[in-house]
């Protein structure tokens, strides 16, 4: 049986996930980068989790790519993002990410956290232009500010860690109960 966790993580988070749940499944564990030579055909089960930026999981085009046609076994993806799970917010990422996949996926959501000091220079920059922006509204013209606005500054002013090894429970569980049974989800 070859279950293989795939990640692609900026800050660390996702790559946290993904160490906890191949610790679970006694899986390989890998990041994107060194997948790209992988023959997808010799795994029974692959499990792919990415960060989300900007309601995008990072990642997923790309190992999309690499699946091209080749058959595998089952299929798994989990999106680390830094808003609270919940319904809303699933169905939109799936809404987003996964409307046109092409085969049957089990989705999960895990929420992650929000590390300034962890994100690349470029990325740093960016954010430090929406903020600068939004600031000036905020003292000039508060009344124009959007409630997405607000959320925007109030998210990125502060640092958030919520990563916990129990969000992987249900995934853990699934592809334990489902393992050796080769029928789609
Ligand atoms: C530019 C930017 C955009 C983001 N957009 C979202 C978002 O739309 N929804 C969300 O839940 N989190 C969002 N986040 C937070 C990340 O998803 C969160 O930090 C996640 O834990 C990162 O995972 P990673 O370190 O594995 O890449 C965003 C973060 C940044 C820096």
């Amino acid at each position: 049986m070859r279950i293989v966790v795939i990640y692609q993580s900026k800050t660390g988070y996702s790559k946290e996930y993904a160490e906890w749940i191949a610790e679970a499944l006694k899986a390989e564990v890998r990041d994107l980068k060194s997948a790209k030579k992988m023959d997808f055909s010799t795994c029974d089960w692959v499990i792919f989790g990415g960060g989300v930026y900007a309601s995008r999981i990072n990642g997923l085009k790309r190992l999309r790519e690499l699946l091209g046609g080749q058959e595998g076994g089952r299929l798994s993806i989990f999106a680390v993002g830094a808003s609270p799970p919940g319904q809303r917010n699933t169905g939109q990422l799936i809404e987003k990410n996964l409307k046109d996949w092409p085969r049957p996926v089990e989705f999960y959501y895990f929420q992650g956290g929000f590390d300034p000091e962890k994100l690349s220079p470029g990325m740093k920059l960016v954010i430090a232009g929406v903020k600068r922006v939004l600031g000036r509204k905020l003292k000039k013209h508060p009344e124009t500010l959007t409630e997405d606005d607000r959320l925007f500054l109030e998210f990125f002013n502060s640092v958030h860690h919520h990563s916990d090894p129990g969000q992987i429970k249900d995934l853990v569980d699934f592809v334990e109960t489902h393992i050796g049974q080769k029928d789609t989800p």
